[in-house]
């Protein structure tokens, strides 16, 4: 199945204009003290309102670093992240801030076993003021958002590992977070269900204008958000409009099994064989 295009238009990404929703400036994470490791370095980055990008790039790279400092789980060693004209440094209740502006996608949902599908939605609702009755309005509306109308009294263990990661969403987006960010969102999922859940995160994102960040490992989700930026070493390697046709394409070849067959240098026809090693160099580059 083709990725789903997001909010594209002829013009290229209509977000080109949209104002700045979230910035880092020279954003620096080093762990550790006596073996430091410098797992972010430096990275500026601007994200505009309604884009959906894509971050991807090896393991250890500083992706999930990156999604933690953005979303105010933890704190930078230099730099500054700053959502919506606001520093995070000068936030003074992070944990307000967080609950009402982000929500978050984690690749092992972390939905709570004893609580049925509802109840674990409602969680971060008790951030909002509102009554028990329309905690429970509001959460059965977002199951069926997700198309999880009549599971909202099912337990976690009841429910497919798709089902469970749509409920993950509907969690997310329970505070009607302007941010959604996503660390392998689809990391458990077979094909079929990481279709739907891109499906389904593409939808929010025309309809309700959600901005998204992925962290994803799969090239088919990296292809359906409308940027692609590269980590290595904790820095952006590349960062990539997805506006142009052929890029797209070009990440569609990468995911296939002939992109596949390239990438691990098997024997092909003669008539590709030629080509294989200029199609490898180009696919390494996506
Ligand atoms: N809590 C931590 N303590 C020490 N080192 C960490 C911690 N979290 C991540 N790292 C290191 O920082 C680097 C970047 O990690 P991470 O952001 O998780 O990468 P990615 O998500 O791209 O796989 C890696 O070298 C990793 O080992
Ligand atoms: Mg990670």
């Amino acid at each position: 199945m083709s990725p789903t295009a997001v909010n594209r238009s002829a013009a290229g990404s209509p977000a080109d204009e949209a104002p700045v929703i979230l910035e880092t400036r020279g954003l620096t994470r080093v762990y550790g003290e006596k073996v430091p490791v410098k797992a972010l370095d430096g990275v500026d980055l601007q994200i505009r309102k309604g884009e959906v990008v894509a971050i991807v790039g090896p393991s250890g790279s500083g992706k999930s670093t990156l999604l933690n400092l953005i979303g105010a789980l933890d704190r930078p060693t230099a730099g500054e992240v700053i959502v919506d004209g606001t520093p995070l440094a000068r936030v003074r209740n992070l944990d307000r801030f967080r609950g009402r502006t982000i929500g978050f996608i984690f690749q092992s949902h972390n939905l709570l076993p004893t609580l049925t599908a509802r109840e674990n939605v409602e969680v971060p609702m008790y951030e909002l003021p509102l009554r028990p009755a329309q905690r429970r309005t509001r959460a059965l509306e977002l199951l069926a958002l997700v198309g999880l109308a009549d599971r909202g009294d099912h337990l976690p263990n009841q429910l497919s590992g798709g089902e469970r990661q749509r409920v993950a969403i509907a969690r997310a987006l329970a505070n009607s977070p302007s941010i959604l960010l996503a660390d392998e969102p689809t990391g458990n999922l077979d094909s079929k269900n990481t279709a739907d859940v891109m499906a389904l995160l593409s939808r929010l994102n025309r309809e309700q204008g959600v901005t998204m960040v992925i962290v994803t490992h799969n090239t088919e989700v990296a292809a359906a958000a409308q940027r692609v930026i590269t980590f290595r070493d904790g820095k952006i390697l590349r960062d990539v409009p997805m506006s142009n046709e052929l890029e797209r394409e070009l990440l569609e070849l990468k995911s296939s099994p002939l992109g596949q067959a390239i990438l691990r240098g098997e024997n092909l026809p003669p008539a590709l064989a030629e080509l294989a090693p200029r199609l490898h160099e180009l696919l390494e580059q996506v």
